[in-house]
């Protein structure tokens, strides 16, 4: 680690000489490298990847080694026991997308969260086992580097980090330590969860040591024999077992049928870039998709950042593409989704044409939910082969549904919630979504996860790497990973500026714009409201992280990235 540091140290003096232009007139620096880079939420992870990339490796075996040690230091977020997506552009320029988001287990049913009056019951989709989605995560990262991985690392090296940490343990860092202390009351009613995040009673304090032997014993079992380590064999009879005890649905049945797919991103060119992202049974690809094609005729650097106009186009927009979302979009295998229709230029003009000039457009009115705690991750890889790895992953809450599989060591994911348990009331997002996704056995609940890919397109058609982008923040990932694109295409910040400028954000239903604090100043609020916007402050909209390619510097390709929230952020490089 202190070499990383030191490394990081000296590329970061080395770059305020070397960049020119620009970055030299900012007063705040991301991280940049030379030769490869990593963006996490967690300095371990970080670090992880970096050692696979120095080994060889290429941008697919550092997100998937990322992934598995985001399990043992960021197990808020990072898991095992939870799903994700992955958007990896191949060095060739060919972009591919893994979804290893939960199902819904066989025995699931549309009715399930109901409670006694016929309404949605969120302690059930939230904290109990039947919260849980089969999970997919293990699935989708050893797929990621089955599939799309260099070749030169073997499975034990691409796990290796991630037992050692989870073995002998590791200092928490304070977003952990003030996250276990804030859910404590909570988390240590499981006693799985206790006996290992709060040893003998006591809650961890920093410069404690977090060890997980039952994690170590799962990753040496997948270590050892790949998706069979999980998904058969006794991780998966512990995992069967405890949902039989308390009432949870998953079975090994779902669990050995559990399979990653593989499918085509959503592409879409705006303004000379073309922006690849998740489809369903994500809706960031699509809903990213629709808002940038919505905006693409207005000149948005000509209205200033975050300006009146700019909120007004911005939410706009948002609101006719959030409002298609929740009517359309599900897990393909189970509804139809016109996914051509809804991003075709002749629809997105007549949808165009429903932003009012100078005022605010009206959602329906509907009650909303008020988020929980909540946490995914996201994390960007470069290669200096020009391969990029977009991971978003996630257990839906913090901690997911707070419990830890007895034995195996890693937290269940509450994912069932992202379904309508009763279509037309809000999820933990506040959510108001429709039929397309309602619960049923075998079936993928929708997303707002929006792992993404950027290049540049030359006059001749070709394309260059250019960003990797996502964030955390259930219903608001879309938005934010929309704002960080067009902060660094239309504002000309740097990364790290575009990844920390103060952002706002509308989902369709409830009808308000949220506001980071300071995201607007005082005469633009009283500006939108004017124009009639409900406007509310929200401490804050979903984390993000990105990653650069900066092209035409003299010295060669440069990578920036940079990762905000938490105060954990990490990125390495070399
Ligand atoms: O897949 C989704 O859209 C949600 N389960 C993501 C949850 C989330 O981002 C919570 N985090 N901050």
């Amino acid at each position: 680690m202190q070499t990383i540091r030191a490394l990081q140290i000296l590329l970061l003096t080395a770059i305020i000489i070397i960049i020119p232009g620009p970055v030299q007139a900012s007063r705040a620096f991301p991280f940049y490298s030379h030769e490869g880079m990593v963006v996490s939420a967690e300095p371990h992870a970080s670090a992880a990847g970096f050692e696979v990339l120095r080994a060889g490796g290429n941008a697919a075996d550092a997100a998937a080694a990322v992934g598995f040690v985001l399990a043992a230091t960021f197990p808020s977020a990072g898991n095992l026991g939870g799903g994700g997506f992955l958007v990896y552009r191949r060095p060739d320029g060919r972009v591919f997308t893994l979804n290893y988001r939960e199902k819904a287990p066989a025995a699931a049913s549309r009715d399930m969260f109901l409670g006694a009056d016929g309404k949605a019951d969120p302690e059930l989709s939230r904290r109990s086992l039947l919260a849980v989605g089969v999970p997919g995560s293990p699935a989708g990262m050893l797929e990621t580097w089955e599939r799309f991985g260099s070749g030169k690392l073997s499975r034990e090296q691409i796990l290796a980090r991630a037992l050692s940490l989870a073995e002998k343990g590791f200092a928490p860092d304070f977003g952990l330590v003030e996250g276990l202390a804030h859910e404590r009351e909570w988390l240590s009613s499981h006693p799985s969860t206790s006996a290992v995040f709060y040893p003998g009673g006591k809650t961890l304090e920093p410069g404690d040591t977090l060890r997980q032997p039952d994690l170590a014993r799962t990753l040496r079992e997948i270590a050892g024999r790949g998706r069979d380590g999980f998904y058969s064999g006794w991780v998966a009879d512990s995992l069967a077992a405890f949902m039989a005890a308390g009432g949870g649905l998953i079975t090994r049945g779902d669990l050995a049928a559990y399979r990653v797919q593989a499918l085509e991103p959503v592409a879409v060119d705006y303004r000379g870039y073309r922006v690849y992202g998740m489809g369903p049974p994500s809706s960031g690809g699509m809903v990213l998709g629709q808002v940038l094609k919505l905006l693409e005729p207005f000149d948005l650097a000509a209205m200033g950042h975050n300006s009146a106009a700019y909120v007004h186009h911005l939410v706009e927009a948002e609101r006719l593409a959030y409002a298609d979302r929740n009517h359309y979009l599900g897990d393909p295998d189970y509804v139809e989704i016109p996914l051509a229709s809804l991003l075709s230029g002749p629809y997105l003009d007549s949808r165009r044409r429903l932003i009012p000039e100078g005022r605010a457009g009206k959602s329906l009115e509907t009650s909303h939910g008020r988020p929980g705690p909540d946490h995914t991750t996201h994390f960007c890889v470069i290669d200096r082969w020009g391969g990029l790895a977009a991971v978003t992953t996630t257990l839906n809450g913090g901690f997911g549904m707070g419990a830890v599989v007895p034995g195996a060591g890693f937290f269940l994911n509450n994912e069932m919630d992202d379904f309508a348990a009763a279509p037309g009331e809000p999820n933990m997002f506040g959510l108001v979504q429709g039929e397309a996704n309602s619960v049923a056995g075998g079936k993928r609940m929708l997303s707002c996860m929006t792992p993404t890919v950027v290049t540049r397109v030359g006059g001749d058609g070709s394309e260059e790497p250019a960003f990797v982008i996502g964030a955390a923040g259930g219903s608001r990932i879309i938005t934010t990973v929309l704002q960080v694109f067009l902060n660094l295409a239309h504002f000309g910040m740097n990364v790290r500026e575009a990844v920390e400028a103060p952002r706002f954000h509308h989902q369709h239903l409830p009808d308000v714009v949220c506001l980071e604090p300071n995201a607007l100043s005082a005469d633009t609020r009283r500006l939108l409201e004017g124009m009639g916007y409900a406007l509310e402050r929200i401490d804050h909209l979903g984390t993000a992280s990105a990653a650069c390619v900066l092209t035409g510097l003299e010295s060669g390709t440069w990578y920036a990235g940079w990762a905000d929230g938490m105060g954990v952020g990490a990125g390495t490089g070399y």
